[in-house]
């Protein structure tokens, strides 16, 4: 059976001067999963992400996201991908509803359709009522809802989310769970980052653990358990296990001296 790829990244590499942000990363993401990128702080996940975006050139190698070329067709891209990058940044001087209003026109969404999906995720994401509000005003998690819903708009189907949950709290984090997981339903693929663990566990269908720019293993929580050779134990033993990082008990007992 031919599966179709969202994503497919062939010796993928970013150096920003010295720094090898992304380190020659093969993949494959299938549509229709929720895809979790794993990896500690500075590991290449969000220049990941900005490179299946076109937002950032690769130094070498090759990213195709649904066939396409980031670099070759931005434009083409874009229309595929709903993206909501590690820090969203929103207009301050307009209300949520007219960001979203600006969001869905540039994306060519009818009107009749635009007024009708936001005004169904402004009321799913607990926002109806504050809409006319400058987002200035918006708390942080709120912010980052508006970033999520303005990414929805123009019905994506493949989801980039830089740590979509960053700045939410666990009620809000749980209507994006449901959320993504009716939009699996309907065939949307997502690929979205996180350094917490129990999250990923939680959301996705396959991950791929990332370590300085490389991907160290990709699969199911199954797999990694078996390939790590701790079948069993906690996803945060093999986690520390995979990435090396199992002697951070030193450093912590040196800290709280
Ligand atoms: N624009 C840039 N200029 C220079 N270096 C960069 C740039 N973007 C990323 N890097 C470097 O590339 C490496 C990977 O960074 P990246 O932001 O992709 O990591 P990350 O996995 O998203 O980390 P985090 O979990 O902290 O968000 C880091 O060493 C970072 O300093
Ligand atoms: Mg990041």
């Amino acid at each position: 059976m031919h599966v179709a790829l969202a994503l497919e990244a062939h010796s993928l590499t970013k150096d920003f001067g010295t720094v090898r942000a992304v380190d020659g990363i093969d993949l494959s993401i299938e549509e229709g999963q929720i895809f979790g990128l794993l990896g500690p702080n500075g590991s290449g996940k969000s220049t990941f992400m900005r490179m299946m975006l076109g937002l950032v050139k690769p130094t070498s190698g090759k990213i195709f996201v649904m066939g396409m070329d980031p670099q070759q067709d931005p434009v083409g891209v874009r229309k595929a991908v709903g993206y909501v990058p590690e820090a969203p940044r929103l207009y301050d001087f307009l209300t949520a509803r007219e960001y979203l209003d600006f969001v869905a026109e540039m994306y060519g969404v009818g009107q009749e359709e635009k007024v009708e999906r936001i005004e169904s995720f402004l009321a799913a994401f607990e926002l109806a009522g504050r809409e006319d509000e400058m987002l200035s005003g918006y708390s942080q998690g709120m912010r980052q809802k508006v970033a999520i819903i303005g990414a929805l708009l123009h019905k994506p189907k493949i989801l980039v989310l830089d740590e979509p949950l960053n700045g939410l709290d666990p009620r809000s984090a749980k209507i994006v769970k449901d959320l993504l997981n009716k939009l699996t339903e309907e065939g949307v693929t997502t690929i979205f980052s996180t350094h917490v663990l129990e999250i990923a566990q939680a959301i996705c269908d396959r991950i791929a653990i990332m370590y300085r720019g490389t991907v160290l293993h990709s699969g199911t929580f199954e797999e990694l358990k078996a390939t790590s050779g701790m079948p069993g134990s906690n996803l945060e033993e093999v986690f520390l296990k995979i990435t090396g990082t199992d002697d951070v008990r030193g450093i912590v007992e040196e800290l709280a001296k």
